[in-house]
């Protein structure tokens, strides 16, 4: 049994279909990347995953379970959390603040929520930024505050949305080693990504979208010599990063 099922999610603004009779599943363990160009409607499918875009039609199962009318509350309290393309956290509150607001949905008291954030912190190597504000911290530490607040819940699946956008190189490696040492401890992890060597290296198998609709899936190698997804990036102009055009 798929741990997450997307059955013919469809997702309207008006008249605009943003994603359109969308299936997929996500087994428990896996790395699942979903790529596509600008507006394909990647965001959008998170989104209703984590209960914040209604669904115009098509259901959501976790676990089993019926999840697309749920509030986000709830979606995130069965152990959905994720982050999102722009960092967004309290840029005035300390790094333990904003981990801490991810820990308070899973913990008893204040205290256990705080001894939470402290624990994940120091596992994602944060431990000296703790009472940093994050106005004042650099953009790679920030995104792995964001981590570590949606770690914070002890989610059984992560989403992650452009992690790498606006990271040099190295911290772009850094922030890869960081996902994959998490799945192998075995979180599920599904992650939109436009950086090309991040794509092709982490995610098992990747979903691409295109203008709403699933286009192709398989594993990286396969995936991004498909002509509908050369196409796809060609048709659009916006390759994917570092990549400047189709592969
Ligand atoms: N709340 C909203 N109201 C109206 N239109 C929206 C809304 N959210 C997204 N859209 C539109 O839906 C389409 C899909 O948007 P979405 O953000 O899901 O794309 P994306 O694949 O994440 O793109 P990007 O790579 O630029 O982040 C776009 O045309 C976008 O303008
Ligand atoms: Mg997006």
């Amino acid at each position: 049994m798929m741990q997450l099922s997307v059955e013919n999610l469809t997702i309207c603004f008006g008249g605009l279909v943003a994603v359109d009779a969308v299936s997929f599943g996500v087994a428990k363990g896996e790395l699942v990347g979903i790529i596509g160009p600008n507006g394909a409607g990647k965001s959008t499918t998170f989104n209703a995953i984590a209960g914040v875009a209604a669904p115009t039609s098509g259901t959501i199962h976790f676990d089993g379970q019926r999840i697309d009318r749920l509030p986000p509350e709830q979606v995130s309290r069965r152990g959905i959390a994720r982050t999102f393309q722009l960092v967004r956290l309290f840029r005035s509150m300390s790094v333990l603040e904003n981990v801490m607001v991810g820990a308070t949905s899973s913990s008893h008291s204040l205290q256990a929520a705080r001894r939470r954030a402290v624990e994940t912190l120091e596992m994602l190597g944060l431990g000296p930024r703790t009472h940093n504000r994050i106005s004042t911290i650099p953009l790679a530490d920030q995104k792995r505050t964001e981590i570590a607040r949606a770690l914070a819940s002890e989610p059984a699946i992560l989403l992650l949305d452009e992690m790498m956008s606006g990271l040099n190189p190295q911290e772009t490696d850094e922030i890869i080693a960081l996902i994959r040492t998490l799945n192998q401890a075995g979180l599920t992890i599904v992650i939109i990504e436009h950086v090309l060597r991040v794509v092709m290296s982490l995610p098992q198998r990747i979903i691409v979208l295109d203008h709403g609709r699933l286009i192709a899936e398989g594993s990286p190698q396969v995936v991004m010599h498909d002509p509908l997804v050369i196409e796809a990036y060609i048709g659009r102009k916006h390759g994917l990063a570092e990549l400047g055009g189709p592969p």
